[in-house]
């Protein structure tokens, strides 16, 4: 895979033959849900029955995490009677991974038996209704990337050359969601993600014109790993904690500390809620 993502798709099935054959070496379970975890949310596998774990630097072709707050390997177990794989950390393109690299993980996912794929994420909050802590279910979002995983040759066996964005979060399992945050007395935000390089924080008129645009939350990550998703058919459920607010009018400084704090607080909320869509999905 080159930086610019010029694989051919030749070239791109070898691979995931490559690091599929090793993970199924390492690990006898095939996984109906992938998990990717973000930010300040690696305890969110406590409450899965573990399997197995295969460290990123040992599967062939795997980008390896640069970031500290991320673990760096695939963990497998059960999850309410459901088999998962879970990310633990993932791929920035702010850390210079390509596209191709960042959806790379994904599709071995897919390859592994997935159907559906959750995803968590740290952001900022756009949406003046909401306060650092709470979570965001992602009901669309907004590509701010200066690109695409999907750019380049197409295999249409794999996916669509022009996928279609109707349903891309699925409505089935954004009512699961609400639903389980009903009974589980959690407030439940829902709003639109938009996502973007990074690594800079925005300034207060980016925030602005991002919130202009209809976004409700913003961040480094997601968008990639859910445009691969769909175009292989998975069916995705999302989740930002929303971790700092980015309100143009009253702006304070925030740091790294700030975002992973206020996570790792929500965490725990986080967990239960996906457990509990886990357990209907
Ligand atoms: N902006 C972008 N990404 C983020 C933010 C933010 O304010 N907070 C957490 N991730």
């Amino acid at each position: 895979m080159d930086a610019k993502g010029g694989s051919t798709w030749d070239e791109i099935h070898k691979m995931l033959s490559e690091a599929t054959d090793y993970i199924k070496s390492q690990v006898r379970l095939e996984p109906k849900i992938g998990i990717i975890l973000g930010t300040g949310l690696g305890s969110l596998v406590d409450g899965i029955e573990m399997v197995g774990t295969v460290d990123y630097d040992r599967i062939p072709h795997f980008p390896v995490s640069t970031v500290e707050s991320h673990a760096g390997r695939l963990l497998f177990g059960n999850l309410k009677g459901k088999s998962v794989v879970c990310m633990q950390g993932r791929f920035h393109f702010y850390e210079g991974y390509s596209m191709q690299q960042i959806a790379f993980p994904v599709r071995v996912m897919k390859k592994l038996g997935i159907k559906s794929l959750i995803v968590s994420n740290a952001a900022g909050g756009l949406n003046p209704n909401f306060k650092p802590g709470d979570i965001m279910l992602i009901k669309d979002h907004i590509n701010f990337f200066p690109g695409n995983p999907l750019i380049g040759p197409n295999d249409n066996d794999w996916g669509d050359r022009f996928p279609d964005m109707y349903e891309v979060y699925n409505r089935e399992y954004q009512q699961i969601a609400k639903e389980v945050a009903l009974q589980q007395k959690l407030r439940l935000q829902v709003g639109v993600y938009l996502g973007l390089t990074g690594p800079c924080l925005e300034t207060a008129a980016e925030y602005r014109m991002f919130r202009g645009f209809g976004a409700d939350a913003v961040g480094m990550s997601t968008v990639p790993e859910v445009l691969a998703a769909h175009h292989q058919h998975n069916k995705i459920l999302a989740f930002s904690i929303i971790t700092d607010m980015g309100l143009p009018d009253s702006m304070h400084p925030c740091s790294l500390e700030d975002v992973i704090s206020t996570a790792s607080r929500t965490e725990p909320k986080l967990r239960k809620l996906i457990a509990g869509c886990v357990e209907r999905m």
